[in-house]
């Protein structure tokens, strides 16, 4: 049995599986490692190009390294327009990191979106997919706090 089996062969039939199969891989280790790129091209029967291809194009995967619990602040216009920029500051002074990064100890990665479909309660962010709403800077040590 390789390393990511259990992930991934469940879906090999299922149209579309390799990026489900990339998201079960995230969900686990925080991004795509190389040897779990090359392991479902072979398992989804594609060539390995392309599937760094379908692991580069969205967004939402990270080939490199990063925080085990990924931060996304929303920085579409609603957002933008209700302070986001006032919440990306405290996160990072909160972080001690920048957009992009991640934390030393590993916890947390630092990433900007589109639109999460939440703009009726503006700023958001996303950890891990779960979204905050109506955020402001007072708020953010105590949704770091949760993470912790
Ligand atoms: S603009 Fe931020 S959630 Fe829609």
């Amino acid at each position: 049995m390789t390393k990511y089996a259990n992930l991934i062969n469940d879906l090999k039939e299922k149209k579309g599986g390799i990026i489900e199969a990339f998201h079960a891989i995230e969900k686990e280790y925080s991004y795509l490692p190389e040897d779990a790129i090359v392991e479902a091209a072979k398992t989804f029967n594609v060539s390995t190009a392309e599937a760094y291809g379908v692991a580069t194009f969205y967004s939402m995967f990270s080939v490199k390294p990063r925080g085990k619990n990924v931060i996304r602040l929303c920085e579409s216009a609603p957002c933008h327009i209700a302070g986001a920029d006032e919440v990306f500051d405290a996160l990072k002074r909160e972080l001690g990191i920048d957009v992009g990064e991640s934390t030393e100890d590993g916890l947390f990665a630092l990433e900007l979106t589109e639109c999460v479909g939440q703009c009726q309660a503006t700023p958001v962010i996303t950890i891990n997919g779960k979204a905050y709403l109506d955020v402001n800077p007072a708020k953010i040590p105590e949704i770091l706090a949760e993470y912790k």
